[in-house]
This record gives structure tokens, sequence and C-alpha cells, in this order.
């Protein structure tokens, strides 16, 4: 659709939501509340999208860095109003037809904006509607009998109970041919209860001299973020909408697991309640992402088994490795295929090479662990000496007995194995057997007699506690 631009509604102050962020910036199921509308907008194919802001920068750098040059922002200083607004961004349209829409309605999609700009090709002017049974604080569409839109009245300027029970509202979309809207925007005056440019006013203006439909979306969508408790309110709606997305693409997701819009989820994986997937994470095919899960900017190969409760931050899980329950790992993890990280086990900026598995409560810091190698319970990599990090090398193969201490920088070699309770503070070669622990002695009898002195020592004590307080 090249003769089409967007503009897209996003000044003002947003001073509901009592914050120090700009309100378009929110983060939303993982993105800033103003990619929303600039996606559907780009996805309906317009040409150019301006967004007209109060000037804020750091809009301008999000818009800029996600979107480069096809999303052009413009000020509105100060904001007077929706129809001020869209004159603003009107001034930068090039194209023969405009759609306006507003910046802090996330759930209104190509959908709903593909039918108003359908139902303008017919008319001077097509506005977004949706019948709502609270419609209190929209503005009203008023009808002709033939269905013609006559005039869209503001909440605050209603005139009779008759209007106020008026359920058609108004969505805040618009399209039409670029030059009239234009010519109407230029000619709005602020003469209503606000004392500010109605957009809605433009609706009388073409109406008088040619045809304004309506074109009727769903109403969920009109759900606008205002506050704080309409930005969850629209999130979960979110939530719900990314999950019935990928049920259809052939991802089992139950229960109330929260997805972000930016995760991707190949077919067949299965996501399971209480998941927690964010930012720029990819689940692939067959993957089992168990109960309680919570997983950032992640990568997670196929087949993988996520067990309940494990936690993955900014890691690689590779194809068919298994992690927890209850398994954290850290920033630069690399868990490669078929290696296995079990229950209470930590990891970071650790690669665990292909099949090699940690299975028990272990900390790994800054470690590379070979192929095939085997970690006992209990072994903590001591990676910091309280001024510098430090590496710890086990080579393939190799077996780590529990409870050791591997004290870095160190290599283990290749084969090597390292008994248990070991505090491992030199290299240990390849194949060699490493053994740093107090030898063990068994002296005949004297359990027995231990016991005896004990348990005489403790009939004493009882007889004198009772002599004392009787
Ligand atoms: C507006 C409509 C109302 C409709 C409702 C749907 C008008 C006069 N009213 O009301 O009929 O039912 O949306 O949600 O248009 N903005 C600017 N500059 C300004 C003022 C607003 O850019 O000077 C932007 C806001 O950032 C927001 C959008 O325009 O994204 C809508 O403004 P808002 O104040 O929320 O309008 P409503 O009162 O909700
Ligand atoms: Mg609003």
């Amino acid at each position: 659709m090249s003769d089409l631009s967007a503009v897209i509604l996003a000044a003002g102050l947003g001073t509901r939501m009592k914050s120090s962020l700009p309100k378009v910036l929110h983060p939303i199921a993982g993105r800033p509340l103003i990619e929303y509308p600039v996606r559907a907008a780009l996805a309906l194919g317009a040409e150019r999208v301006v967004v007209v802001t109060s000037g804020h920068p750091q809009i301008d750098e999000l818009l800029a860095k996600v979107f480069g040059d096809r999303v052009v922002t413009v000020r509105q200083d100060p904001p007077r109003g929706t129809g001020d607004a869209a004159r603003v961004g009107v001034e930068r349209v090039e194209t023969a037809h405009v759609l306006i829409l507003c910046g802090d309605t996330p759930l209104v999609g190509t959908e709903e904006l593909e039918a108003v700009v359908a139902a303008s090709r017919e008319a001077e002017l097509a506005v977004g509607v949706a019948e709502l049974p609270e419609p209190h604080g929209y503005g009203r569409v008023l009808t002709a009998a033939d269905g013609r839109v006559l005039e869209i009245r503001e909440q605050k300027d209603l005139r009779s109970d008759a209007e106020r029970a008026v359920r058609l509202v108004n969505a805040g979309i618009y399209a039409g041919s670029t030059a009239k809207v234009r010519a109407a925007l230029t000619g709005l005056t602020p003469n209503n209860a606000q004392n500010e440019y109605y957009l809605t006013d433009i609706v009388a203006t073409l109406g008088a001299t040619g045809r304004v439909v309506a074109a009727r979306g769903p109403a969920a969508a009109l759900v606008g973020v205002n506050d704080r408790s309409q930005l969850v309110e629209a999130e979960e709606l979110l939530f719900a909408a990314i999950r019935a997305r990928l049920g259809r693409e052939g991802v089992a997701v139950r229960g109330d697991a929260r997805i972000d819009a930016s995760v991707t989820v190949a077919r067949d994986a299965e996501i399971e309640a209480g998941v927690r997937l964010r930012g720029a994470t990819s689940v692939g095919e067959g993957a089992f992402i168990d109960v309680g899960c919570v997983i950032v900017d992640s990568t997670i190969a196929a087949r993988a088994l996520l067990k309940p409760y494990s936690i993955v931050t900014a890691s690689r899980v590779g194809e068919g490795a298994q992690i927890g329950p209850f398994a954290h790992l850290r920033p630069d993890s690399e868990i490669e295929a078929d290696a296995h990280i079990g229950n209470f086990v930590e990891t970071k900026k650790t690669r665990v090479r292909r099949g090699a598995k940690a299975n028990h409560l272990s900390y790994l810091g800054d470690g590379d662990i070979g192929e095939g190698a085997n970690v006992g319970a209990g072994t903590i990599f001591c990676n910091y000496d309280g001024f510098q990090k430090h590496r710890t090398v086990i080579g393939a193969g190799a077996f780590i007995g529990s409870d050791s201490q591997i004290v870095a920088p160190v290599t283990v070699g290749k084969g090597a194995f390292v008994a248990s309770g070991t505090s491992v503070t030199e290299d240990v070669p390849d194949d060699a057997l490493a053994i740093g622990r107090a030898r063990q002695i068994n002296k005949a009898g004297r359990g027995a007699q231990l016991r005896e002195r004990l348990s005489a020592s403790a009939r004493e004590a009882k007889a004198a506690a009772a002599k004392k307080s009787g």
C-alpha cells in the first residue's frame, strides 16, 4: 500500500502513569508501548510512519534503532489536543492517503487498521468504531439512519441522556485522503469543554460535504493505556493473544505461561504453566519448558528439556540438553548438546561441552568443561580471589569427585580423576589421579569406647539437672 502513510499520536504527558519514563516507552509484553502501533502500521504496508511526540530524545533513539528511516518523529509542543497533534503529523505526509492512530492502544492490530483503510477507499473518511457495554469516557459516534457518521462527541461535551446512552464509541483510528484530512485539520477550533483541538471534529467537517463511514472492530482492541492498571490489563490480553497465536503455530502453551512478543517458539515445543519467556529468547523445535521456568534473552535449541523452576539468562542451551529442576544458568553459559545440568547447579560464563554432566549442587563459574566430563555433587569452581576472576578448564572425559574445590586458575587434564573432597590448587595432567585430602585411619574398638563415654556423661548431666530442680 505505497500510497499510504501512517501518523501515530504519541505526544501528551502521560501523567496518569506516575512515572519518570515517558508513557510510550513503558514495556508491555517485552516491547515499549510505541512499538506496537508502529509495527502494526508497517505490517499494513505504510510507506512512512510519522510519530508525533513531545520531543523526548529517548523515543527518537528507540524508533531510529528499531525501525531505521521508515519511521520519523515530529514534535508537538505544547500538546494542544489530538487535532493539533494530527495536524503536525500530517504535515510530514507525502502520500495521497493517510491513516491516523493512537500511540497508546497496543491491542490495535494490522487487521483493525486494514478494515478502516479499506472502508476509507469508498468515502471521504473512515473511522474505526466499536460497541461497548460501558461507553463512559469515550467519544460517542453519532450516526444517521443510513449508517453514515455525522459527528463524534466527547464524553465531556455530551448534551443529553440519549447521547450518553450511545454505545458506539470512537476507537481513535481514522483514514482518508491526505488533502481532505489536512484541510479539515487546518480549520479546527478549540470550541469545546476541554479547550483542545479535537481530531474528532474533522468527522463533522468532512461529513458535511461528503461521506464519513464507520469500520467496526472488536471492543477488546480498544483497551488504551493511561495508567499502570490499564497497562497490566492490556498486557494480559497481549499474552493471551500470543498464547493463541503459538497454539495455531503448533506450540502447546499451557495455563498462564507469559511469553513476550519478541520471543520465537518453534513447532512441537511445549511451554508449561507459570513459565516466563522474555526478551530476545528463542525456543527450538520440540523443546519442553516445564513449570515455572524463567528464560531471558537466551537460545534454547531443539528438543532441550528444561525441568521445573530453572532460570536461564543470556545463555545458550544445546540440542537435547537437560537442565534442572532448580538450575540457574547465569549470563554467558553455554550448555552444549546432550549435556546435563541438574538440580541446584549454578553456572556463569561457563561452557559445558557436549555430553558433559554436572547433576547436583554445584557452582561452576568461569569454566570450560570438556566433552563427556562428569562433575560430581558439591563441586565448587573457586573462581574469585576477592579481586579477579579466574578460569577453570576441565579436560574431556575427566571425572571430578564429589565435594571438590577447584581453585582457579587451574586445568584438569583429559581423562584425569579428581578424588572426592580434593582441593585442586595445581594443574592435573591428562589421565592422572589427584587426591588432596587427609588420609583416613581406622582405630579398632574406639567407636564402642566413645559411645560408652558419651552416654555415661549424658546420664550424669540428666541426674544433676533432676537433683537441682527437685
Ligand atoms: C480520544 C478521542 C475519543 C476516543 C478515544 C479512544 C479525541 C478528542 N478523542 O480521546 O473520541 O474515544 O481517543 O481512545 O480525539 N495526543 C497527542 N497530543 C495531544 C493530545 C493527545 O499526541 O495534544 C495523543 C496521546 O498521546 C494519545 C492519543 O493522542 O496517544 C489520544 O489522546 P487522549 O488524550 O488519550 O484522548 P482520549 O481522551 O482518550
Ligand atoms: Mg486515551
